[in-house]
């Protein structure tokens, strides 16, 4: 069996299965227990003990825990250590991420941790500096993402997971779980939404203003993962009510994210995510308080005075954070877990079908006419949108001709009725047209659930039922809407868009993980 964990990066909590993540937690538990008890033999059977083992720190956004607890696994592992100084490097002659990554990977470096402001730089990065050291016979390095923008903070998910579990006497079976604070700007709670799944039930209480609440694409998600999903505006309106979580993770303002507006109400905005000592009686015994950290020295969330209190759930979380980075370097590295033998991250059914000729009827086209006479040759493009109503069929016909380069060519479109009474939308276009598998999928992509037909001498000769394409990309044409992407034009990194179907029967961006509809994927 090979090693599963070897030579996998890390840039959302996903990229580890389940099982994955529990083995991981087995073996932090494991390095502690030895640790504790001065076993080194087994401690010494963690470390990678390579010191030409290059693992590079570029942090392009401020750290104290993320980057000092790398830094001290890395110096744990007798590994080569290397911190880019991001700030006097050619970043600031506008050179791009890739051409950044490529030089560092020519210098045989194994691991690269990236902070960074651009979400979504790890993956890209991945296929990057993947093909850079094929072109130059070297080994592919390695990513772990450290915190990107508003996206997601692996690491700091699974310290955090193991902290809870390691509360909850090891057991994963259930978490009622308090998330308070910037639920908008925080990537540590938006890891959540998939990392929870690790717990067998899960319940949320997600306590923020509405200026700060969690982004709605992450609260869809979380409820797609079957938790059980509430929403309070303020610390106050949440103890108002009785069934109150025994765990409470919050998250810091992260005022430097902020526009000027939201700036101004600051206080009035700290004052419903602070806890306040009129709150305590309140709490269900054996709470805990968790804090990713840091928390501000004038205007702490948490306060002081429950450092030495029982509730102090963060310190354990933070100290966790090196364990954890200890044992995910050490399995990236190959070093252990070549007795897993779970299974690794879920893949998408790449080469899955979406386009299905389907049966020709002998008649006639009979409902698509040219002004008074019947089409003789052209296409047709039926059910569009099929069961939406008139006026989102028009505007999503105007799309598809744009995305399907039809303005140019003679025919029109019109909102109709099928069969069952519901509104669609049909397009045709006359002449000899025809298209290539690559306008096919352009096509499926843009109106999936669609049917096209090739019509010849009077007679339907060709048809095609289309689904959702599982990957879309490869077309100049897609954009991911979040402008903090990678892949994003305003980051000018020239990353190709690429989305990857959900579940539900949407596209995910492949780099920030931000949710478009199939009609949000075009520029
Ligand atoms: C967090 C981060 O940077 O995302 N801190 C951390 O890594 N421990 C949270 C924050 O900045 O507030």
């Amino acid at each position: 069996m090979p090693n599963t964990f070897k030579g996998r990066s890390l840039c959302e909590i996903d990229d580890l299965s389940i099982q994955q993540r529990k083995y991981l937690f087995g073996q932090v538990a494991r390095l502690k227990d030895a640790l504790a008890r001065g076993d080194s033999q087994t401690v010494d059977s963690f470390r990678i003990n390579d010191p030409d083992y290059g693992i590079y720190e570029v942090f392009i956004e401020d750290s104290t825990r993320t980057k000092e607890s790398f830094r001290n696994a890395i110096e744990f592992h007798h590994a080569k250590l290397v911190e880019m100084k991001a700030d006097s490097s050619s970043f600031n002659k506008g050179e791009s991420y890739a051409d950044t990554f490529n030089t560092l990977t020519g210098y045989s470096n194994r691991i690269f941790i990236i902070r960074s402001q651009v979400e979504g730089v790890c993956r890209w990065l991945e296929t990057e500096c993947s093909a850079f050291a094929k072109r130059n016979g070297l080994c592919s390095p390695i990513f772990i993402n450290a915190g990107d923008g508003k996206h997601e903070h692996p690491t700091q998910e699974l310290l955090d997971e193991y902290t809870f579990i390691e509360d909850n006497d090891h057991s994963t079976a259930s978490i009622h779980l308090a998330m308070i604070g910037d639920l908008f700007h925080g990537r540590t709670v938006h890891s959540k939404a998939d990392g929870l799944m690790i717990f067998d039930r899960v319940k949320v209480d997600l306590i923020a203003p509405p200026e700060l609440s969690m982004p709605d694409s992450y609260v869809r998600l979380m409820k797609a993962n079957g938790y059980e999903i509430r929403t309070f505006e303020s610390i106050e309106a949440y103890l108002e009510q009785d069934d109150i979580a025994d765990k409470w993770y919050f998250t810091r303002p992260q005022l430097e994210r902020m526009g000027e507006r939201i700036l101004q109400k600051a206080d009035e905005l700290r004052q419903c995510i602070t806890f306040r000592k009129e709150f305590f009686d309140r709490l269900k015994p054996g709470t805990k308080f968790y804090h990713p950290l840091p928390r501000h020295k004038e205007h702490p969330t948490i306060p002081v005075w429950l450092d030495d209190t029982p509730l102090n759930g963060w310190e354990k979380q933070s100290i966790n954070g090196m364990y954890t980075r200890i044992v995910l370097l050490a399995l990236l590295a190959g070093k252990i877990g070549d007795d897993y033998s779970g299974p690794g991250p879920a893949s998408s059914c790449l080469d899955e079908q979406y386009i299905f000729p389907a049966p020709v009827s002998s008649s006639k086209p009979k409902t698509v006419s040219e002004g008074v006479n019947p089409i003789s040759s052209g296409l047709v493009i039926d059910h569009i949108l099929k069961g939406e109503d008139p006026a989102a069929i028009r505007a999503h016909m105007r799309l598809i001709c744009r995305v399907m380069k039809l303005d140019d060519l003679k025919g029109g479109e019109w909102v109709s009725t099928s069969s069952d009474g519901l509104y669609k939308g049909l397009i045709f276009r006359t002449g000899e047209i025809a298209f290539s598998p690559k306008e096919l999928k352009r096509l499926a992509a843009v109106s999936p659930g669609c049917t096209l037909n090739f019509i010849s001498d009077s007679a339907v000769k060709e048809k095609f039922r289309v689904k959702m394409p599982p990957r879309i990309y490869n077309f100049d044409d897609l954009e991911c809407k979040n402008t903090a992407c990678i892949s994003s034009s305003a980051s000018s990194e020239n990353a190709p868009a690429l989305f990857i179907r959900t579940e539900n029967g949407d596209y995910r961006c492949a780099y920030c993980g931000k949710i478009h509809t199939f009609k949000e994927i075009w520029r």
